[in-house]
């Protein structure tokens, strides 16, 4: 959450207003729970308080209960004019205007300033998203994936890990344990293996390398972790997942990728570039992975589901794995028959995003108790 306060404008003083100032707020950026407004003003009738307004709704108020001799010796008032506030930020636009207006006893009332700020994110509504016009897609405003998995390791301290798709191992490189790392063709870089003791490279795809080797037998233990990004179309998916799911315990957390595209282009279950409005989405792919949401919430309803709001497509945490199910395996051609014609088109991606519930994922970086308490591993 990022509150930044863009200006700060005083109203000229009136037939009721003889002077007034605001001290705080300054421009720049805040406190994103709550911003302070100090100020004081001298008036030409009494005072009854000072009232914060947002789209027309009163925010805070307080009273003129700050004694403030440095106004005191120019206006000469005797009785205190200053007033402090904290103005909490829950439920300003994304643009908000916070108007600082004066009630005076007999119920008249005098705007004296107006405070313009921007956040990022509403706090306390939940995480975010938004659609950018220019490129008509929707945007993901959390933390970055990759900062997302860089907390999960650090803070969870898998033992051991399973990755499908790992191609340059960017996210390989991400983790400290044994690890298998599954693709058909590595384009690894020197840091794919970083400090790791044991690292089990099978280069072929995951349908092979489920059905020929024993993940048990290879780590010594089942998987803690497993983050499942190989071929972007959602039977491949379904099946890494229930391979994977196979191969862990019970607390374990399945990490799945890009299941949130961000606009119909980048979910046709065949790669096409972006066109020039697209500019930094242009080449993104999620395919149509997105269909593993409700195909998990119909045939899966005991797995529990977070949808990450991390940038750019989103990751799907699952845990409450279930090693013995069955359901997915058995039902898998009804599964596939039921989804292979869904196209993701502008309106289903609409209610997709309206329906999506998803998890904000920066309060969980920013405080990794609440992390642990989500994802433990034990
Ligand atoms: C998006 S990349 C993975 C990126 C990587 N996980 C990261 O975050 O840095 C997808 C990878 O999936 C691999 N892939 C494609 N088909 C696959 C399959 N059937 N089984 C396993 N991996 C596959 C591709 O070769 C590619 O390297």
């Amino acid at each position: 959450m990022a509150v930044e306060i863009s200006g700060v404008t005083l109203c000229p003083s009136d037939d009721l207003i003889t002077a007034a100032c605001l001290d705080y707020p300054r421009t720049g950026l805040v406190d994103g729970y709550a911003f302070e407004v100090f100020g004081w003003v001298v008036s030409k009738a009494p005072v009854a308080e000072v009232e914060f307004v947002h789209e027309q709704s009163v925010l805070a108020s307080c009273e003129l209960t700050v004694s403030r001799p440095d106004v005191a010796t120019v206006y000469g008032s005797s009785s205190p004019v200053g007033f402090s506030k904290a103005v909490g930020t829950v439920g300003l636009a994304p643009d908000f205007t916070v108007g600082v207006r004066v009630v005076f006893q007999d119920g008249r009332r005098r705007e004296i300033a107006e405070i313009r700020g921007k956040q990022s994110r509403q706090r306390g509504a939940g995480p975010v998203h938004d659609f950018d016009d220019a490129t008509n897609s929707f945007r993901m405003l959390g933390v970055p994936y990759f900062d997302f998995l860089t907390a999960l390791h650090t803070h969870l301290t898998p033992r051991t890990y399973l990755e499908v798709g790992t191609e340059t191992g960017s996210s390989l490189a991400l983790v400290g344990c044994d690890a298998i790392a599954v693709d058909p063709q590595f384009q690894l870089d020197v840091t794919a293996t970083g400090n790791r003791r044991r690292t089990f490279f099978f280069q072929m795809p995951s349908d092979t390398f489920f059905a020929t080797e024993n993940v048990r037998e290879l780590l010594g233990r089942r998987v803690d972790m497993a983050f499942l990004d190989g071929m972007h179309r959602f039977e491949f998916l379904l099946r890494d997942l229930i391979g994977t799911e196979a191969a862990c315990h019970p607390r374990s957390l399945i990490l799945l990728h890009d299941c949130v595209p961000l606009n119909p282009r980048m979910a046709l279950r065949q790669w096409l570039p972006g066109g020039p409005s697209e500019t930094d989405t242009a080449s993104f792919w999620t395919g149509d992975v997105w269909k593993l949401l409700p195909i998990l919430k119909k045939y899966r309803p005991d797995l529990r589901l977070h949808v990450l709001d991390c940038p750019p497509t989103g990751l799907v945490a699952i845990t409450r794995v279930d090693p013995a199910s069955r359901i997915l395996a058995d039902c898998y051609y009804d599964i596939v028959d039921e989804h292979a014609a869904t196209v993701m088109d502008e309106n289903r991606l609409r209610s997709f995003w309206e329906e999506l519930e998803m998890t904000d994922s920066r309060p969980l970086c920013e405080e990794p108790d609440r992390l642990t308490v989500l994802f433990s591993l034990d």
